[in-house]
């Protein structure tokens, strides 16, 4: 497909008022958050989507890499919140990924806190935000989202035993483009509720299967050990730790420990 095709059909699925109405469609990219980051500095409109059809130098969290070959999706869109909005970008945009997968696919994924997204205890999905604030203003906030979509993690060793793939648990495969279409549609929806002060919190705190399980959690300074009690309103989990005193995380990697 080539990069017009793209970025028009997956434009005329959609529902949306501004995200999606300029989507960049590349073959091959470095990764979509530096393109968006780009795009951002020569006065893209909020909206504004990105999209590679396999990136080289994919990003992860915590300065990981990001594998992303042909059949997956990966894709930055340009946001603009409020200050006050931008703690809740990470539920809104895990939201719309787990309603867009159930949407496509009929397959139920859950959210590893902070923001993987699960099938199956298998990372299918995995979000990074990039943001800029100066003087109490968000100049932007990139959201990737990368989907293991049509390929199987099974080979790529290093993946193989850690995730899995929409077309490996749906059996068939997906439409990359109609699942690019229900994501930003819930994304934009998500998205215009949580700024007219409808908060996403509860819809995402159901979808959070982390909840109850005995995890560790790698925060980068230190190995927390314990229960998952719940995760606060402002996205921090709560761990009850096996002494039965609470501690609360802001960021980190979890775990979950099988007996
Ligand atoms: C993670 O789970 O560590 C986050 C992975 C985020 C991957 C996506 S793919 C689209 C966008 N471009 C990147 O380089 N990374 C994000």
């Amino acid at each position: 497909m080539n990069s017009y095709d793209a970025g028009s059909s997956i434009k005329s699925r959609l529902n949306t008022r501004f995200i999606g109405k300029q989507i960049y469609y590349y073959p091959k990219l470095a990764t979509t958050m530096d393109t968006a980051r780009d795009l951002v500095k020569k006065g893209a409109v909020e909206g504004t989507v990105v999209i590679a059809g396999t990136q080289t130098a994919g990003k992860g969290r915590i300065g990981r890499t990001w594998l992303s070959p042909e059949g997956g999706l990966a894709m930055s869109i340009i946001l603009k919140p409020k200050l006050e909005n931008l703690p809740q970008l990470v539920m809104i945009a895990s939201l719309a990924v787990v309603r867009a997968i159930k949407q496509v696919t009929g397959v139920e994924a859950g959210i590893k806190w902070p923001n993987d997204i699960m099938i199956n205890g298998k990372k299918v999905c995995g979000i990074l935000i990039e943001n800029e604030v100066k003087e109490g203003r968000v100049n932007f906030a990139d959201i990737g989202i990368g989907i293991n979509v049509n390929f199987s993690p099974r080979d790529f060793p290093e993946i193989a035993d850690i995730a899995t793939s929409l077309s490996h648990e749906a059996s068939t495969e997906i439409s990359n483009t109609e699942l690019v279409a229900e994501l930003l549609d819930h994304l934009e929806r998500l998205y215009i509720e949580a700024n007219n002060g409808e908060p996403v919190y509860r819809e995402w705190l159901k979808n959070m299967e982390t909840l109850g399980q005995r995890i560790k959690v790698d925060t980068g300074k230190t190995v927390e050990q314990g229960w998952a009690e719940t995760v606060a309103e402002n996205g921090n989990l709560i761990v009850r730790r096996e002494d039965g005193s609470l501690i609360e995380i802001n960021a980190g990697d979890v775990t979950v420990i099988k007996d």
